[in-house]
């Protein structure tokens, strides 16, 4: 399944420290990347989509509620989100088949399907996990992103522990290429060296009686705006099928709209430290209910 049986050198853990991240070239062999990407094929075609219209209310009120709703409550599910370029406000309904129209599914396949959940809690990752400093990996979330062609939209320039965001920051990415890598495909890109900044920014729910989420300076004196990232040094990741880039918590990265007429598939997981003395906000946007704990990646 993976071509990763040892451990990280000390030379790459230097470099991850040194640039917030880290390329593992083949990490999942072509059989293992197709069938994920088979199988997410039979999760979308057998899903009920039907719910589009909801999501897409045309009353306003309405529409917010319910679609923060349907995000919201997606870190204890297995949900559809749909790509901006392929919903026609006018009309109100996509412009495409359903199954081209997806942006993304999330965020509870590791926990909810079992083909995402055998590649996700592997001991190669938990391993990575532990040299990386973690002590009780906890994987917190999961995304399938499409990037269809001509119409996968960007991701904008963000450091994951803003989304995923404990006290101190422990998060750690992993995002799979699902495809081969290039910049008219909407390639990662990352700042590296950004992660020394911190993470000036916690996306949030609100708190009640206001509902939704928010976007909270957490070093007001820094006077930043979200997204005001100097990307002067970015460089693009031409990874291929297959391979892994793990993400330090404060490294800056995004990846642009596919213009192409090739996908550019991945898989992400996003595990959090859960060792005594770091926290995980309940005000976090992303909560699983009694019963349903994040689980650790063991060895
Ligand atoms: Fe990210």
């Amino acid at each position: 399944m993976s071509s990763f049986s040892t451990n990280l050198t000390v030379e790459q853990i230097a470099s991850f420290e040194r640039d917030g991240y880290l390329v593992l070239e083949n990490f999942w062999d072509a059989h293992t990347v197709d069938s994920l990407r088979q199988r997410m094929h039979d999760l979308v075609c057998s899903a009920d989509l039907s719910n589009v219209e909801t999501i897409f209310s045309t009353d306003e009120g309405n529409r917010a509620h319910s679609r923060d709703s349907y995000f919201l409550e997606s870190g204890r599910a297995i949900r559809y989100f749909w790509e901006q370029k392929a919903w026609d406000p006018v009309a109100k309904k996509l412009t495409l088949p359903a199954t081209e129209a997806i942006n993304k599914v999330g965020h509870g396949l590791h926990d909810l399907d079992p083909v995402f959940e055998k590649v996700s809690y592997t001991k190669q990752i938990g391993t990575i996990c532990r040299q990386l400093g973690q002590v009780k990996p906890l994987l917190a979330q999961s995304m399938y992103i499409f990037k269809h062609a001509r119409v996968g939209g960007e991701v904008t320039p963000h450091q994951d522990g803003t989304f995923l965001y404990t006290e101190p920051q422990s998060c750690i990415g992993f995002w799979w290429a699902l495809d081969d890598c290039t910049k008219e495909n909407g390639c990662l890109w990352i700042v590296p060296g950004s992660h020394k900044e911190g993470v000036p920014f916690h996306f949030k729910r609100k708190s009640p009686p206001d509902f939704g989420t928010e976007l909270v300076a957490t070093e007001p004196s820094l006077n930043r705006t979200h997204g005001d990232w100097n990307l002067d040094s970015a460089i693009p990741l031409f990874t291929s099928k297959g391979s892994l880039v793990v993400l330090h918590a404060a490294v800056v990265h995004f990846s642009n709209e596919n213009n192409s007429d090739k996908s550019r598939h991945a898989y992400s997981i996003h595990v959090v430290d859960g060792k005594e003395g770091i926290t995980y906000p309940q005000s976090n946007w992303l909560q699983r209910p009694d019963g349903f704990p994040f689980r650790e990646i063991k060895l």
